[in-house]
């Protein structure tokens, strides 16, 4: 089937009588006022506040809780698992949400349908279908009348197997007890927390406090035996179960019951509503329709493929012995997003999304340079138009159609691949001078880092005058720096100081002040989201659910400026990072630190202090320094996230 079919007959299967979903408009790639994310990365992420609550209004005004459409995404977490058969970096989900409407019994009977029925929906063989539910988990402590731990989920396992039933197709539950997952057992599958359970963070333990989530239950269709490649890989022993990752299976869609908010650790509250949140990859459902396990062989990548075959003159058949195919999937798949970020106002540069598009155009040039044997040589320009013309001509008929953006899709490639051509030319120059003990892996990777100097051409150059890397300890070096930018897709956001004037030093401590007493009077589920300090204001992003009322904000602002009339000394500790965190200080979710670190503390000692903050710094020596502040204002800027504004008074 081709991929327009699939994408049609998912809305007007949800949108039918029957179900009466209203079709909303997909959301854009990077999503304005959003200090969370980066990219947008999955359909629910534009609906947050409707998940939490907020009653969600169609064009009309009328309040509508049943919601449907296709949204475009990017996922940038997964670059370096692109190359599979199923990996991509952008990709559309298809969703449904239920807004504390239909639950269980409808999400599951529902999709069961579309995937199933002959007319309506794609008419895939039930027996190819493979079912996981939520196992439960002790630390998802859910508070009520009585805090108990959330366990499996039963409900969801007995609707599909009832569905099943119906279809003559006995779906036994596959590793009740201690049974290993294998799909000899059975056909619906119980996994824990790191498989069925979503939310924007991941597992319980990793969602900061205030984020959203739930259980959930996918559907994996099997592609059959002859696809699976466990012969070849470390598993090879281990019984094939639908999330064995062989490749025989290939998740087709995710209903997420999304019905908790995290209010502390471990600890989980219902939401106002039961929601139910569904995702389902375009992409990886075509496939499942053309009984191709490869995303690439579908209409949504043929021409793309075509065009990196024409311009390397290499074959994408046959060629999965040599890693051709890797290498073409990741230019196709590269190519293709960076397509839609130019496409949507993203430019390549040096921070956020500039930066992460930057790295896919460059990546899929030098995989490009693989391909043709020729390292040191820049894209051409005919592979980079026929490569790009190929995405725009894939979804012109679409919602996605981008013809009007052309000129400037292929300017901005251009561009870009000029700047890496001058920049190869400059690591050509230092690497011409490196001798003996320079010819190292660090100098490898330091070319890398700051000359986007790829390894396979280091490699070459470094053996050419004797050296043969270690590919183990350039990729250390590379690990590394690949944990800061999944960091940097994951959305996380440090604070720090733009210069180190009086004013934003004074500001910077005042911040702390203010993070402080927000945790003092709201509570410990206040955390620092994201913080900006300029000469004129500091800027602090933090999760609650509501705006403060006018109360609250004279509360919080007199405690700050009470401290600072208590002219409290301003000292810091470095302690290993176990000691610092048994001091209580507060850090960032998600981050990550050194081994050793520095810890802020505003008061007499550490132990008893106002405030002890992970921070590099710099301080005012006491209190007293900042002067008064006032609260300027407080702006709502996502889904129970509010931004206040903090000034100094005597400027
Ligand atoms: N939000 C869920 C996902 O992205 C459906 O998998």
């Amino acid at each position: 089937m081709k991929a327009s079919e699939v994408r049609q007959k998912y809305i007007n299967f949800f949108k039918a009588s029957l179900r009466k979903h209203t079709e909303i408009s997909p959301a854009p790639l990077v999503l304005e006022d959003d200090p969370t994310t980066l990219f947008t990365s999955s359909g629910m992420q534009p609906l947050v506040p409707y998940l939490m609550g907020e009653s969600y209004k169609d064009e009309g005004g009328k309040v509508v809780k049943r919601l449907v459409d296709s949204q475009p995404s990017i996922r940038l977490g997964d670059i370096e698992e692109v190359g599979d058969n199923r990996h991509t970096t952008f990709f559309e989900m298809l969703g449904n949400w239920s807004l504390g409407d239909y639950f269980k019994k409808e999400q599951i009977s529902w999709f069961f349908e579309f995937l199933t029925d002959d007319k309506e929906g794609l008419g895939l063989d039930p027996n190819n279908l493979y079912i996981s539910v939520f196992a439960g988990d002790e630390h998802v402590r859910v508070s009520g009348k009585v805090t108990q731990s959330l366990g499996p989920d039963v409900e969801s396992m007995s609707i599909w197997s009832g569905l099943f039933r119906d279809k003559g197709i006995d779906a036994k539950t596959a590793n009740i007890g201690n049974k290993k997952p294998d799909i000899k057992n059975g056909r619906i599958f119980y996994y824990g927390a790191e498989k069925n359970w979503w939310s924007r963070t991941g597992t319980p333990s990793q969602m900061p406090v205030g984020e959203i989530g739930g259980p959930d239950s996918e559907v994996f269709y099997d592609f059959g035996e002859k696809y699976k490649f466990h012969e070849k890989s470390e598993w090879k022993d281990e019984p094939c179960h639908p999330n064995c990752d062989c490749g025989r299976f290939l998740e087709i869609g995710n209903s997420v019951f999304m019905q908790f908010q995290k209010v502390g650790e471990d600890t989980f509250e219902e939401l106002p509503n039961k929601n139910v949140d569904f995702g389902g990859g375009l992409e990886r459902t075509t496939a499942a329709t053309e009984k191709t396990p490869d995303v690439f062989r579908t209409d949504l990548y043929n021409k793309v493929i075509e065009a990196v075959e024409k311009t390397t003159g290499e074959e994408y058949a046959g060629k999965e012995k040599y890693g051709f195919m890797e290498l073409m999937r990741i230019i196709a798949d590269h190519m293709k997003a960076s397509v839609f970020l130019i496409s949507e106002g993203v430019f390549p540069s040096n921070k956020m999304q500039g930066y992460l598009l930057r790295r896919l155009l460059r990546r899929s040039m030098v995989k490009m340079q693989k391909l043709k044997g020729d390292v040191t040589s820049t894209i051409g320009d005919l592979s980079y138009i026929e490569i790009a013309d190929a995405v725009i001509e894939t979804y012109k008929d679409s919602y996605l159609d981008l013809s009007s953006k052309r000129d400037l899709i292929l300017k901005v490639i251009k561009e870009e691949r000029d700047k890496f051509g001058v920049t190869l030319q400059k690591g050509l120059k230092i690497i011409k001078d490196y001798k003996g003990d320079q010819l190292n892996e660090l100098n490898a990777f330091d070319l890398y880092q700051s000359y986007g100097f790829p390894y396979e051409v280091t490699q070459e150059i470094f053996s050419e005058k004797g050296k043969i890397l270690d590919k183990n300890k350039f990729d250390e070096a590379f690990k590394r720096h690949q944990d800061l930018s999944r960091k940097l897709s994951a959305g996380v956001f440090k604070g720090g100081l733009a210069d180190h004037s009086p004013e934003v030093v004074r500001l910077h401590t005042a911040t702390h002040l203010l993070l402080a007493s927000l945790r003092k009077i709201l509570g410990e589920h206040v955390v620092q989201k994201g913080q900006n300090i300029t000469k004129d204001r500091s800027r602090f992003d933090f999760p609650n659910p509501e705006k403060l009322t006018d109360e609250q904000l004279k509360e919080v602002e007199d405690m700050v400026n009470k401290v600072i009339s208590e002219k409290l000394p301003v000292n810091f500790e470095v302690l290993p990072k176990e000691e610092a965190l048994k001091t209580g200080a507060i850090h960032a979710f998600n981050e990550k630190y050194a081994d050793t670190v520095k810890v802020y503390y505003l008061g007499e000692n550490l132990n008893e202090a106002f405030s002890r903050e992970f921070c590099g710094g710099p301080h005012v020596a006491n209190t007293g320094k900042i002067g008064r502040v006032k609260i300027e204002k407080q702006e709502k800027i996502g889904a129970g996230l509010l931004r206040i504004y903090l000034v100094l008074k005597n400027n």
